[in-house]
């Protein structure tokens, strides 16, 4: 039987890449994406299926704890089961905290670091259950060095490696492992939206001297989620070409 992951932000960026290498290395991958953003989740799906990569997709916003409720009570009706989760929903709402207004940080606070509450409590009985677990939340290089404009989003990636640690210790006994990837700057509309003059300063000083693909990403994830995974709880992987090294 096929293992159900879900994807948050699963139809565009980071979460795109991530839903294609599961679903070709065989999983059965949920992507999740805004309610909003329907019409574009659905292009993205179909245009998968064409690629010979068909993926199920489900709406919820991440920042909302009822939506993410009845998504999971969804699935596990469908699949009766969620394996995976990657928790990889996120945005950025950049200013200096001087300019930077309550909605601009409780946006941030919500969609990237709550969500992790929102999505992993309705799937932990379920994986115990089971016996089975993977989850994987997407931190940010940002998070580990700081960045000037986004002290809402270094405190939001900041609090997910936390998040991670404390779960891990919570669920080590019951086969459910909760890793953190951290990705530097990689080739997606986030990164994209950088002022073109400090995006080239970064650039410039990433020792493998490109950003990072998706599918850098995509791949760390396949390999923390993989059943022979199992011993690697609590880590944190960084995936940002030589940018931060600790
Ligand atoms: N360190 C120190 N000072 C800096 C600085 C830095 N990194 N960047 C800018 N400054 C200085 C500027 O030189 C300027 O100084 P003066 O007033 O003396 O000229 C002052 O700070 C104000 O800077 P800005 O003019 O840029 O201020 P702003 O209000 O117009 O813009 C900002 C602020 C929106 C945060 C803008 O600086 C910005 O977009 N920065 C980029 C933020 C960034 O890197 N985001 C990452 C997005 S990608 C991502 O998040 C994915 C991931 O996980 C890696």
């Amino acid at each position: 039987m096929k293992k159900v992951a879900l994807v948050t932000g699963g139809t565009s960026g980071l979460g795109a890449a991530i839903s294609a290498r599961l679903t070709s290395d065989g999983y059965q991958v949920v992507a999740n994406y805004l309610p909003a953003l329907e019409d574009q989740a659905l292009e993205w799906q179909q245009a998968s299926e064409q690629d010979g990569l068909p993926c199920a997709v489900a709406a919820a916003d991440v920042s909302d704890a009822t939506s993410c409720q009845l998504m999971i009570d969804m699935l596990l009706e469908e699949f009766k089961r969620v394996d995976i989760v990657v928790n990889n929903a996120g945005i950025t709402r950049d200013a200096t905290l001087k300019k930077m207004d309550l909605e601009q940080w409780q946006a941030v606070i919500n969609t990237n670091l709550s969500s992790l509450y929102n999505v992993c409590k309705p799937v932990l009985e379920s994986m115990q259950n089971n016996r089975f677990g993977r989850i994987v939340n997407i931190s940010s290089v940002n998070a580990q060095r700081g960045q000037f404009g986004q002290t809402n989003y270094s405190a939001a990636k900041a609090g997910v490696h936390g998040f991670t640690k404390a779960l891990a210790q919570e669920m080590a006994r019951h086969g459910v492992t909760v890793n953190t990837i951290s990705p530097g700057f990689i080739n997606t509309a986030m990164v994209d939206a950088i002022p073109e003059a400090m995006r080239t300063e970064i650039i410039d000083s990433i020792p493998v001297g490109r950003v990072g693909q998706p599918e850098d990403i995509a791949r760390a994830v396949r390999f923390l989620v993989d059943d022979n995974a199992g011993y690697i709880t609590g880590s944190e992987i960084s995936v940002n070409g030589g940018l931060f090294m600790h």
